[in-house]
């Protein structure tokens, strides 16, 4: 993984929450909070939080006496998460999810959307969540499936490709959708002490207004932007309109829709 992989930061966290979080990120943050929801925790660790959907489809549905503790490695997705959920309950709170600065055995369930991929060690990461986990509590995670099956990312990563020929930005394949082996991820879970794990393929229909928004999304609200600026900063513009210009071609000019589909893990401790 590049290091600027996992910098999410400057203009992203404003652009990601506003163009990618309603096209790829809520009807998952929606389907993780109901899976924990039923496990009806009094005190919850999120991590890899971002800019909060998750955080803001677990709130209604916690109890009014239990605890939440938000957190995320970057300090600027939080700073945008806390203006959009204020909740006595909820805590934010910078953190690395592979060094947890949380006590043995101090949460009833631990949730993480679309962060896993983005660990450095997996099994760090999943120890990390283990070891703060009560007997019994379970951490409920996602991971994207392969980017072919992420129909808008693809196209994106396609088209850059040709925008950059002689040093295509992968971002999207290797970072977001490059972590979907099922059978990898159960062992790297048993290899963290999780002995009990369920996986589900879920799969939605992303819908955007035009295709110039799906280009914002990726282009711009997420590292894959860092990687473009890399190659020449000065093109951003253009490498936007080159991708909205491809989502056009393979889905049409108005209101586009495409398919996303990602693995929903549980986890119990
Ligand atoms: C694709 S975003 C997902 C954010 C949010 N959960 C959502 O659903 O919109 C990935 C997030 O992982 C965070 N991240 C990357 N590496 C991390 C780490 N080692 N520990 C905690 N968070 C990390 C990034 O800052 C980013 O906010």
């Amino acid at each position: 993984m590049a290091a600027t992989d996992k910098l999410f930061a400057g203009s992203i966290p404003e652009i990601y929450d506003r163009y990618l979080v309603p096209l790829i990120f809520e009807p998952y943050a929606l389907d993780l909070a109901a899976r924990l929801a039923k496990a009806d925790p009094r005190d919850v660790l999120e991590t890899a939080a971002g800019t909060g959907v998750l955080t803001r489809a677990i709130a209604p549905r916690l109890d009014a006496t239990a605890r939440m503790v938000a957190t995320d490695l970057n300090q600027p997705m939080l700073d945008h998460a806390m203006t959009r959920l204020r909740d006595g309950r909820i805590a934010w709170r910078q953190a690395d999810a592979l060094v947890l600065p949380f006590t043995d055995r101090s949460f009833d369930a631990v949730a993480c959307q679309f962060g896993a991929m983005f660990f450095p060690d997996k099994v760090q990461g999943y120890r990390q969540a283990h070891r703060v986990l009560r007997p019994g509590g379970c951490f409920f995670f996602n991971v994207w499936d392969k980017i072919s099956e992420n129909e808008f990312a693809d196209t994106v990563t396609d088209a850059l490709a040709e925008v950059f020929p002689q040093d295509p930005p992968r971002f999207m394949a290797r970072a977001p959708h490059g972590y979907h082996d099922v059978g990898l991820i159960r062992e790297q879970l048993a290899a963290a002490g999780f002995a009990d794990v369920s996986v589900d393929a879920v799969e939605h229909r992303s819908t955007a207004a035009s295709p110039r928004d799906p280009a914002i999304a990726y282009c711009q609200g997420t590292p894959l932007r860092n990687e473009i600026e890399a190659r020449d900063a000065s093109r951003l513009d253009e490498a936007t309109e080159h991708a909205a210009q491809a989502l056009a071609l393979r889905f049409g000019s108005g209101a586009i829709v495409g398919r996303i589909r990602a693995f929903v893990i549980t986890a119990r401790r």
